[in-house]
């Protein structure tokens, strides 16, 4: 997969893809991530991005100059799967548009900008609009990095075992059951003893009445919701 980041504010995506799992997608060549500053594309002297709003008020807009050059230049170069916005007002992300989304070959992600952009960009250049939640971030960098996260790892042979993206939180809408390590007591704190008993189908059965039990208590929206 190959992502592709505009922003404005580079630096605050230089750390997130630096490490981890992330870091690893990369090394094993799984997944590309590059990342462009928009003001590199402006064709202003100054190298503008942004200008005034129409309506008046305070904040500026990102204009569609530079925008539109950033995408063009890519979208010349290979065909692109999605080019997401990421805004507040955007569909708000979920686990089965990441899996959605992980399954990409070229994907382009715009970040947002303070008090938004030229409303024109999101008509006619821009394929989907992505939310990480219903409150105001600065910009739409922190967001791109969450996006990044939530699909990279989804991505066959980044993760060392196979299974373990099938048995997140979320994957069948329900959360994960709780997971322990040795020590199997610590200051009286005890293991479930089900854990210890070496009988798989138990400990399956037990994990899915967990699974259930955790979701009903801390979210049962989730086994109202149809997404
Ligand atoms: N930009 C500002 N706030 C945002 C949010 N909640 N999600 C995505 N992008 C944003």
């Amino acid at each position: 997969m190959r992502i592709d980041i505009l922003t404005v504010v580079p630096e605050l995506l230089e750390s997130p893809f630096n490490h981890s799992i992330i870091k690893r997608a990369k090394e094993k060549k799984l997944a590309e991530i590059h990342i462009h500053n928009i003001r590199d594309f402006s064709e202003d002297k100054h190298k503008k991005v942004d200008d005034y709003a129409f309506s008046g008020g305070a904040g500026m807009v990102m204009t569609i100059q530079p925008v539109e050059s950033a995408i063009l230049h890519l979208t010349q170069q290979r065909k692109y799967d999605h080019i997401i916005y990421t805004s507040p007002d955007g569909k708000r992300l979920n686990q089965q548009m990441a899996n959605g989304l992980s399954i990409a070959k070229n994907i382009i992600i715009l970040c947002g900008h303070y008090k938004g952009i030229d409303q024109r960009i999101r008509e006619h250049l821009i394929t989907q609009e992505i939310s990480i939640g219903d409150y105001v971030l600065t910009g739409g960098e922190l967001a791109a990095a969450v996006i990044c996260d939530a699909i990279v790892r989804l991505i066959p042979g980044v993760l060392s075992d196979e299974t373990s993206a099938l048995t997140d939180s979320f994957q069948d809408d329900l959360l994960a059951p709780p997971v322990y390590t040795r020590p199997s007591e610590y200051k009286g704190w005890k293991v479930p003893d089900i854990l210890l008993s070496g009988n798989s189908k138990k400990i399956e059965e037990w994990q899915m009445e967990q699974a259930l039990e955790r979701t009903k208590k801390l979210r049962p929206d989730l086994l109202n919701d149809d997404f």
